[in-house]
Formats: C-alpha cells, sequence, structure tokens
C-alpha cells in the first residue's frame, strides 16, 4: 500500500509518497521564503499553487509517482494559514477524484510526531514536538495524543526565525541561529521562562533585540538564546518523563533539526537510563512524506472524508483528534517497522 501527501501548512509545499513500511518513496518539496520580514499567507499560498504542477510533473517524469499504484490522497487538514491550507486541500481534492482515491485529512501537528515516531522504532515515548508554530510536551493517552506542557505565546521556531530577520538574516532564522551560534564566545543571561509545564518565549525575544541593540554580538547573542531556550525545552521534557515513568524521547518539529537541541536532550536523558531519536533534518522540517504516513494510518482505519466534507481547519490542535492506530499505546502498526 502506497499513499500520497499534501503539506501545505505554512511556508513549504511538499508532496511525499511513502508505503506500508513507512519507506519514503518520494519527495518534493519547494519552499517560500519572503524577500523580506516574515510569511505573508496570500503570497505563500500563491507559491505553493504555482509550486504544486512543477512537483507533481518532476516525481512523475522520474518516475517516482505512479498515480495506479497510489491507494490514498492525504492532506494538511491544521492547524495552519488559512489560505495556505486551502492550496492544498484543493490539489488533493482534485487528486482524490483524478484517481477515484480515499481523501484523508490529517492533522500537522500529528503528522510530525508519527513520522518521528515510526523512524524511532519506539513504542510508547514522550515527545517533543518543536517547529516554527509550536512548541508542546506530548504523551499518548485513551485515544488521543496529550499535550502535557507548551508554549504560552510563540513557538520556539517563531522565536528563532524573528530574532535571525532582527540580526540581518532571513527567513528561515532557526538554521542562522545554529550557524551563528556555532562561534559564539560568552554566554549572556537571558530571561529563562518556565511556567510548570508551560513555556513562555516572547519576553526572550525582548530582551536578546534589546541586547542586539546594546552591542552584543551576533553570535554571542545567538548562542547564549539556544542554551536558554533549549534548556527550557529540557525542563519540561525531563519534567514530564519524571512524571509519567517513560522510558523513550521522540524529537519532533523543525527545531528538531538543531544539533545543540539534539545533543542537550540526549545530555539530560543519558544519566536517566532514557533513548533519545530525531529524525533526519528533512523530515524534521514540514515535508509530505509525515502527511502521507500519517494519512496510511488513517486509511487503515478507514478515516477518509468526502469531499464534500473536507474543511480546512486553520486552529485545530494536537489533542483536537483521535489517533485510533495508537490504541493500547503499542506501536500496533503491522509492518510498519519491518
Ligand atoms: P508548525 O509545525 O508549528 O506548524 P512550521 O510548520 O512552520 O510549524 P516546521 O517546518 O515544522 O514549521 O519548522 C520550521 C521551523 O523550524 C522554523 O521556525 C525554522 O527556523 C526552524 N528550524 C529549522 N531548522 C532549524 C535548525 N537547524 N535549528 C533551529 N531551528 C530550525
Ligand atoms: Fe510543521
Amino acid at each position: 500500500m502506497s499513499v500520497l501527501g499534501i503539506e501545505t501548512t505554512a511556508h513549504t509545499a511538499s508532496i511525499g509518497v511513502v508505503d506500508d513500511s513507512a519507506r519514503v518513496l518520494a519527495l518534493a518539496s519547494d519552499v517560500y521564503r519572503p524577500a523580506a520580514g516574515g510569511i505573508h499567507p496570500r503570497e505563500a499560498a500563491n507559491h505553493h499553487a504555482e509550486a504544486f504542477p512543477m512537483l507533481l510533473d518532476r516525481l512523475y517524469t522520474e518516475g517516482k509517482l505512479v498515480p495506479e499504484e497510489i491507494e490514498g490522497v492525504a492532506f494538511s487538514q491544521g492547524p495552519g494559514l488559512g489560505p495556505c491550507l486551502r492550496t492544498g486541500a484543493t490539489v488533493a481534492r482534485v487528486l482524490s477524484l483524478a484517481w477515484n482515491r480515499p481523501l484523508l485529512p490529517v492533522n500537522h501537528c500529528i503528522a510530525h510526531i508519527e513520522i518521528a515516531r515510526v523512524l524511532s522504532r519506539m513504542d510508547d515515548p514522550i515527545l517533543l514536538y518543536a517547529s516554527g508554530g509550536n512548541t508542546q510536551v506530548v504523551a499518548y493517552s485513551h485515544g488521543r495524543y496529550r499535550v502535557l506542557g507548551e508554549t504560552l505565546d510563540i513557538g520556539v521556531g517563531n522565536f528563532l526565525d524573528k530574532l535571525a530577520i532582527t540580526l540581518g538574516g532571513t527567513f528561515p532564522g532557526g538554521p542562522l541561529i545554529e550557524k551563528w551560534g556555532e562561534s559564539g564566545k560568552e554566554l549572556f543571561e537571558l530571561p529563562y521562562s518556565v511556567h510548570g509545564m508551560d513555556l513562555s518565549f516572547s519576553g526572550l525575544l525582548t530582551a536578546a533585540i534589546a541586547a542586539h541593540r546594546a552591542g552584543v554580538s551576533r553570535e554571542d547573542l545567538s548562542y547564549s538564546v539556544e542554551v536558554t531556550a533549549f534548556s527550557m525545552l529540557c525542563e519540561v521534557l525531563e519534567r514530564g518523563l519524571a512524571h509519567l515513568g517513560k522510558r523513550e524521547v521522540v524529537l519532533g518539529g523543525g527545531v528538531a533539526a538543531n544539533k545543540m537541541l539534539r545533543s542537550m536532550v540526549e545530555k539530560m536523558a543519558a544519566p536517566r537510563g532514557v533513548k533519545v531519536f530525531a529524525p533526519p533534518p528533512q523530515l524534521c522540517v514540514d515535508n509530505g512524506a509525515m502527511i502521507a504516513w500519517t494519512g496510511l494510518l488513517s486509511l487503515r482505519h478507514n478515516l477518509q472524508a468526502e469531499v464534500e466534507e473536507s474543511p480546512v481547519l486553520p486552529r485545530q490542535r494536537t489533542d483536537h483528534v483521535d489517533v485510533p492506530w495508537r490504541h493500547g499505546g503499542k506501536t500496533s502498526e503491522p509492518g510498519a517497522l519491518d
């Protein structure tokens, strides 16, 4: 069985095809990069509308997309930017009708989690989902992924993106902060904001911008914000591990591509005997393969939608959606780990 997935929640237009062993058979993406500032939703949607014919054509010509072999068409239903979501949903509805295949709406956050989990081969990990718009510590319980803690304002990725633009960079800022931070030498004290299991990044952003204006170098500032923000993530993750007694951690979302974050989580987990897994960077950031894989899990549980009943849901949360394939808390997909 193979399923095609369409991703368009924000900046990335992507198509992926995966089979029922979670092998990525095809993946093609094109990222909207604003000339200056953050994402303009309508411009991003226009970018996606122009990108899909080209991406589909490329995969088809390379022989990676064989319509007769596709058994379902999945798309990101939410959360995300309305115009971007609607563009991807339209592409998916057209393919579903043209190929006469089931249409599979997928929650974008759960897709980040499921692709990371299947690659990890871990049964029941605690998950750190750290991306542009979201920062959540998540665990499965009673039919859904439950949010144990999350950001109270902006996502850690958006925080890095905004800071990088102030420091003279362009979107996406996370990889730039990572690069600049590698040459940082001095650690500046910045606001550390953890409230129980929740976090906050907007005060950290204000303080970092003030430090930049006061003359702190880009390199030292990048290093300092990484240490501060990722320590906050580690604290919440460690508390979640302690409360639930879990033995495994999986990282997902675009910020999980960051090497310092990966190594800090490993240092936190090692003394507890806890195993850590993070996917390869191209499967941490938004991609069609994660949508395809979650669509495949949905198809196994007959979660297809009629075209007339497949609205986009810009505010849909991780904990709004049932995940029947996690029944019993185990990795119950036959063949998924072959
Ligand atoms: P969400 O999943 O919340 O909807 P998103 O879809 O916008 O967010 P992703 O593609 O999952 O985001 O992640 C993009 C974010 O990851 C951006 O904020 C980007 O700066 C950040 N990011 C990507 N690579 C790195 C890196 N190496 N270090 C830090 N941040 C990174
Ligand atoms: Fe994402």
